[in-house]
């Protein structure tokens, strides 16, 4: 492994059938360092061109012939006939990210020719790593950079400025990332810029950050309390969260809301979700309205038995999101899908608001599950959140609102939002469906690298996008505090629940 400002030698580029070109060449390997994913360079006329190794080929003229090997072997074993060892050789492949022109500018280049062979091949340290992938040191870390011993101090600029994307399988660690990028977003200092960190948490996995250092930072919000102020309620979204109202009925329906609202607010007054019934009720007593009134109020009646409206929005967004806090809405313990879908509606057009109006701090929205909440392909009644996900990841960025999808299921999740996201972090992937919508939907990514996604260890990560000059694997850090999930660790629920049975039993048998 290349240590630090290393300018060791690595061996010397070779002429190949395939280059060199000004995108691939291959060298002949003169050191035992070299490793897949390394970033290299090699002297040109301009600077440095860089490049990463992407495969490594092993090879020996002693074992080309299967049949004369087959021959030997039969008899004794070849390494001890021949000096086979002498003649083995290994060449590694590396594709150009660009020249880094040390004259002058300073900056990197695309590549216009190619290196020439016979060239020497080096290991490129940090120094220059860090400025041709645009780290800095007062960004992100996220953890190590493989097979170098820089960090991936990522800049949160660049990381949050367009929406970010987190994909992999289950298990491989999406949400053990989320919270090192949290705990980052949490340690940042005011002058460096300061952003909240809202989290829509599926499986109350984030809540742990409450009993932590950070917990002065954080608000976790239980979703059986949340809670939206009616008179916030716009018919349209009303029409979004019963989309079985017909065209004519909405038509019905906005006047009264509209003369409701404007009555109230002349005297200063709130109303709630059975006023506007009561309202309805009384305005369409004619039985010649009876088709349309009675499905308004029963999808009224139905949205009211989800006990989230009420007289004032909870949790205030305006007092919680602020710089440097981390907002944790935890919908664990809501089983109604429809119910969750609304509240992230909801979240997702205050929180835009609010944000528009600079009355909330810039934002980064994360969204667990994200292709529950913005699904490619589903009809409207089961997508009730999809339409303001795709707002901000539209708009978002003009205001400060990043959105950070996490997903493993990416082919299910909507591609006007996954397009928008201009960092991909993708872990561990084995379903090839999904592997083939990576390769198509980010930009950047080559085939060796999706063949790589395949091999990727829990917590390895490929960063790609906006917020590294070149894409790169990345062993992602520890966390610095460690919390178990709600209901993630099966050994130790396992032994809970046979200790708490036992524990009865003996006190059962004591008090007999
Ligand atoms: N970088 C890491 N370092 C150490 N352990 C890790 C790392 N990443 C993940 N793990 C381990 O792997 C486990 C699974 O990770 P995590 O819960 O983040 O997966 P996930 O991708 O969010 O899965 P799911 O899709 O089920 O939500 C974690 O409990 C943790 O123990
Ligand atoms: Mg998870």
């Amino acid at each position: 492994m290349a240590t630090q400002n290393s300018q060791s030698e690595l061996g010397t580029v070779i002429s190949t059938m395939e280059g060199p070109t000004t995108i691939v060449f291959s060298f002949v390997i003169g050191s035992s360092k070299v490793r897949k994913g390394q970033f290299v360079k090699v002297k040109s006329d301009s600077g440095f061109v860089l490049g990463s190794i992407s495969e490594i080929t092993r090879a020996n003229r002693y074992f080309e012939r299967a049949e004369s090997v087959a021959e030997y072997e039969r008899t004794s074993p070849m390494t001890e006939s021949f000096p086979v060892t002498d003649w083995e050789y290994v060449v590694a492949n590396v594709r150009v990210h660009g020249v880094f022109e040390s004259e002058g500018t300073n900056s990197i280049v695309r590549n216009t020719f190619p290196v020439a062979p016979g060239a020497k091949v080096l290991a490129c340290e940090d120094e220059l790593l860090k400025k041709f992938l645009q780290l800095d040191d007062n960004g992100l870390n996220i953890g190590k950079l493989q097979h170098h011993s820089l960090e991936a101090k990522l800049s949160m600029g660049k990381l949050l400025q367009k929406h970010l994307a987190v994909l992999a399988m289950s298990g491989s660690g999406k949400s053990y990332f989320m919270s090192v990028l949290i705990e980052e977003m949490l340690e940042r200092k005011s002058e460096h810029g300061r952003m909240a960190v809202v989290v829509i948490d599926s499986h109350g996995e984030y809540s742990g950050f409450r009993a932590t250092q950070y917990g002065k930072q954080t608000e976790v919000v239980d979703a059986k309390k949340f809670r939206i102020a009616f008179r916030k309620v716009s018919p349209q979204m009303l029409a979004e969260w019963m989309p079985e109202m017909s065209a004519t009925q909405f038509r019905e329906l906005v006047p009264i809301m509209e003369a409701l609202r404007k009555e109230r607010k002349e005297k200063h007054e709130s109303y709630s979700l059975e006023d506007l019934m009561d309202r309805i009720e009384a305005e369409m007593a004619d039985k010649k309205k009876d088709n349309v009134k009675r499905p308004l109020l029963a999808w009224l009646s139905a949205l009211r038995s989800m006990r989230i409206f009420g007289p004032v929005d909870y949790p205030k967004l305006e007092e919680s999101v602020t710089p440097g806090k981390l907002v944790v809405l935890d919908l664990s313990d809501v089983d109604n899908m429809k119910k969750k879908q609304m509240l992230v509606s909801y979240l997702c057009r205050r929180l835009f608001k609010l944000r528009k109006k600079e009355k909330v701090a810039p934002f980064v929205l994360v969204l667990e599950e994200a292709h529950n909440f913005a699904p490619e392909k589903a009809e409207r009644q089961h997508a009730l959140a999809k339409g303001p996900v795709v707002t901000i990841a539209r708009e978002g960025r003009k205001f400060g609102a990043c959105l950070c999808l996490i997903s493993q299921r990416p082919v299910q999740l909507a591609t006007t939002a996954l397009a928008q996201c201009n960092t991909n972090i993708i872990l561990r992937i084995t379903n090839p469906f999904d592997i083939k919508h990576i390769g198509e939907s980010c930009e950047g990514i080559d085939s060796s690298m999706l063949d790589s996604i395949t091999t990727l260890r829990v917590g390895e990560a490929l960063v790609v996008g906006e917020a590294v000059g070149s894409p790169i694997f990345v062993k992602i850090r520890r966390r610095k505090a460690e919390f178990s999930a709600k209901g993630k660790d099966l050994e130790l629920i396992a032994k809970r629940f046979e200790e708490e049975k036992t524990k009865k039993k003996q006190d059962v048998e004591a008090f007999l």
